[in-house]
């Protein structure tokens, strides 16, 4: 089946498209004809070869979120049929088929293209806000807001009552105050800014980038139990949780995003969607690092 491959770690244009052999649903999972994928920081990462001991294999095949139509339901899966369309998360998924380990309904008025976006981002907004446990009402920082995770993040924070104060670049500023989120800006000073726009003081915050704002963060909410880290796997001396995938997954993400989509109280932000054959083009632009949103392929 045609994918988008590479043979070797490197810059963007190392992906091309190739021909690999059709993967089949194992028990628990599900395989779709995939309509949309999108790019996770993940994907880029580890094509580029920043991270250790990866990929396995080669030729690789990027992606580890994608929407599809049912086409093989493996052992222990129930309701879930052929020809349902659901999207989720999975592993190799810019191709033509690919396997999903953790999906859910599509709602009746999301397209493929929004549904793609949405898995690796909903179910590590998820958990990492879990980690904080938060009551509504209370103020939670997010470090990074604009992107995959921090648009996601922040919308499920909004929707359970949390007050978020986002930093973003000040060009996505109006995008963060759709969403529910008063924005600032990220560069020097935050602390006086946001001590500014919550004089009662943040209660949680979670740093969505990884650029090394964890100990401003800690001095912000003056308790490293009250910061969360999806991005920055080195901050754990510091007492802060860090949101790895180890600690479990947040299965219930997909269809909670679902369902605030379905009562027009999440949006799904696209940065720029662009054909399987540009994967590369969609991995310069996510790799640039000032995403709105996500950026998606489709698979015709
Ligand atoms: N632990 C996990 O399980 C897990 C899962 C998924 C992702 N991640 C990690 O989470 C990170 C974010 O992923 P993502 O998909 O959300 O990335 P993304 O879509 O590329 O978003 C990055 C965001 O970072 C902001 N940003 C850039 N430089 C910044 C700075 N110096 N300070 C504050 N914000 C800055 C950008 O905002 P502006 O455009 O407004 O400048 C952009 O919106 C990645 O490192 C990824 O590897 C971890």
């Amino acid at each position: 089946m045609q994918a988008l491959v590479f043979t070797e770690c490197g810059e963007p244009d190392v992906l091309h498209l190739g021909d690999v052999p059709e993967p089949h649903a194992k028990p628990g999972q599900v395989r779709i004809a995939v309509r949309a994928a999108s790019v996770n920081a993940f994907d880029w990462k580890v094509r580029a070869g920043l991270v250790h001991g990866m990929p396995k294999a080669f030729p690789a095949v990027p992606g580890l979120d994608a929407a599809g139509v049912v086409d093989e339901v493996g052992d222990g899966v129930s309701g879930v049929a052929p020809g349902d369309r659901v999207f989720g998360l999975g592993s190799r998924t810019f191709a033509r088929h690919a396997v999903l380990g953790m999906f859910a309904r599509i709602p009746d008025r999301m397209t493929f293209e929004e549904a793609g976006a949405l898995g690796v981002v909903v179910e590590t907004a998820a958990r990492s806000l879990d980690l904080l446990t938060l009551p509504a009402g209370a103020t939670l920082l997010v470090d990074g807001a604009a992107g995959g995770v921090g648009t996601a993040l922040t919308q499920f924070a909004v929707a359970r009552g949390l007050r978020v104060i986002g930093t973003a670049s000040p060009r996505h500023h109006d995008h963060l105050r759709r969403l529910g989120a008063t924005p600032t800006t990220y560069d020097t000073g935050l602390a006086e800014r946001v001590a500014a726009l919550a004089p009662e003081g943040v209660d949680g915050a979670i740093d969505v980038v990884g650029k090394g704002s964890v100990p401003a963060l800690v001095g912000i909410t003056g308790d490293p139990a009250r910061v969360v880290t999806v991005a920055d796997f080195g901050a754990g001396p510091l007492g802060v949780h860090v949101a790895d995938s180890s600690l479990g997954r947040a299965t219930y993400a997909l269809a909670e995003a679902a369902r605030l989509f379905e009562e027009g109280r999440f949006a799904v932000v696209l940065d720029r969607v662009v054909p399987l054959a540009d994967g590369a083009a969609a991995h310069r632009l996510a790799q640039g690092g000032h995403v709105y949103g996500k950026v998606v392929v489709t698979v015709p």
